[in-house]
């Protein structure tokens, strides 16, 4: 079999620890073994365009394997290429850079499997990092001191508690329910959530959050937004101009679900005009991010409110012990013929949806 592995390259930082599994130097821990047994393995960063390392070899690929972290795209064109694809695995969560649809629609013989689970304590912690991020003014706060600055008015008349804050989610999930757990003991106002089921009523008690089955309510009584829902084609761009009319004035927002679930321009320019007081989170589109993205230059009229990070929140080091553990058990399960995949890292198996949505997210 042929598989090929996209990943980023760490260069000199894959020496310095060793546990950086998702990096082309490092290939998952899974390189070795596969040619042991006679698998041909190629292992390639390079994923844009036709002249692509990860292009060239698609058209004799029996497996794929990539992280959303650098993801190899599989548009509706490049799967027609790959004529012998068979397992596409997902090293982390979200496999919204897959055209799912068009598997399924076509009923070509491929599976789809991610880690689940691998990702949501650490997603989890970095939305609540990046919430005080924003909330207490940090980033400009930490840049002025490393400038030799000191200015503790500058960064105070900006900088506020989370405590009594109304804090939302979008989407209580694997990752949006931890955020709410831990939240709580920041003693917010409300703890509010949007999805498209509610809560196991015992989960929501847990948390005291309120179910708003409306999105504009729900922005409009928030302090905080948090977006924690898959990418499809019912969340893309459903943070846009017309959404973000309904935002509190002086709100924040963070996102670390997928950059394609806000409209770049939008929310930029929501930083700018003071509708939002800041946006924060790792997610891109595409990416790696150009140069040029909006994301890497909005600020409010303080020169403050941005908190974007490169996509790594599902990618440290304990994560990628999990997702690197569970490749090699998906792809294993896979050489073996036995199939005895868990089922909840199931998204497509032999291109058939096996839920209604991506995968069985709303289990908390
Ligand atoms: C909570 O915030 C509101 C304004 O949103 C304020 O009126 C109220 O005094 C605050 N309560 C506490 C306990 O700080
Ligand atoms: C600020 O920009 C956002 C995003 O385009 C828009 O929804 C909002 O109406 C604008 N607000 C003002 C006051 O211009
Ligand atoms: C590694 O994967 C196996 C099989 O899925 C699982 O039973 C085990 O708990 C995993 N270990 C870690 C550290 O994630």
């Amino acid at each position: 079999m042929k598989v090929v592995i996209v990943l980023y390259t760490a260069g000199k930082h894959a020496e310095d620890e060793s546990r950086l599994y998702g990096c082309t130097e490092n290939a998952l821990g899974i390189k070795e073994e596969l040619e042991k047994a006679g698998h041909t393995v190629v292992v390639t960063a390079d994923k844009e365009g036709s002249n692509s390392e990860f292009e060239k070899n698609l058209p004799d690929a029996d497996i794929v394997i990539t992280t959303p972290f650098h993801p190899a795209y599989l548009t509706k064109e490049r799967l027609q290429k790959a004529k012998k694809l068979k397992l596409v695995v997902v090293a982390g969560v979200g496999s919204d850079h897959i055209d799912l649809d068009y598997i399924n629609q076509n009923k070509l013989d491929i599976s789809v499997l991610e880690v689940t689970g691998s990702n949501v304590v650490s997603v989890a912690e970095h939305v609540v990092m990046t919430i005080l991020i924003l909330v207490r003014n940090f980033v400009p706060a930490h840049e002025q001191i490393m400038a030799g600055e000191w200015d503790v008015a500058g960064i105070a008349k900006d900088s506020f508690d989370i405590e009594n804050k109304t804090i939302a989610t979008i989407g209580a999930g694997r990752i949006g329910y931890r955020v709410l757990e831990r939240l709580v003991p920041f003693n917010p106002k409300e703890l509010l959530y949007y999805d498209y089921q509610a809560l196991p009523a015992e989960a929501e008690k847990k948390v005291g959050a309120r179910r708003v089955t409306d999105l504009k309510e729900l922005v409009a009584q928030a302090d905080i937004v948090t977006i924690n829902c898959p990418l499809h084609a019912g969340s893309k761009g459903l943070i846009n101009k017309e959404l973000l009319k309904h935002f509190k004035k002086g709100s924040w927002l963070v996102n670390t679900a997928r950059g394609a679930i806000c409209v770049a321009a939008d929310v930029a320019e929501a930083v700018e005009n003071g509708t939002l007081r800041g946006y924060g989170g790792d997610v891109w589109f595409p990416q790696p991010a150009p140069k040029d993205h909006p994301w890497r230059k909005f600020h409010n009229q303080y020169g403050a409110g941005n908190a974007m990070v490169p996509h790594y929140s599902g990618t440290v080091i304990d994560a990628q012990v999990r997702y690197a553990n569970g490749t090699k058990a998906i792809v294993e399960s896979f050489l073996s013929g036995k199939f005895d995949y868990r089922p909840q890292d199931i998204i497509l198996l032999n291109g058939q949806y096996k839920t209604k949505a991506y995968g069985d997210d709303k289990k908390v």
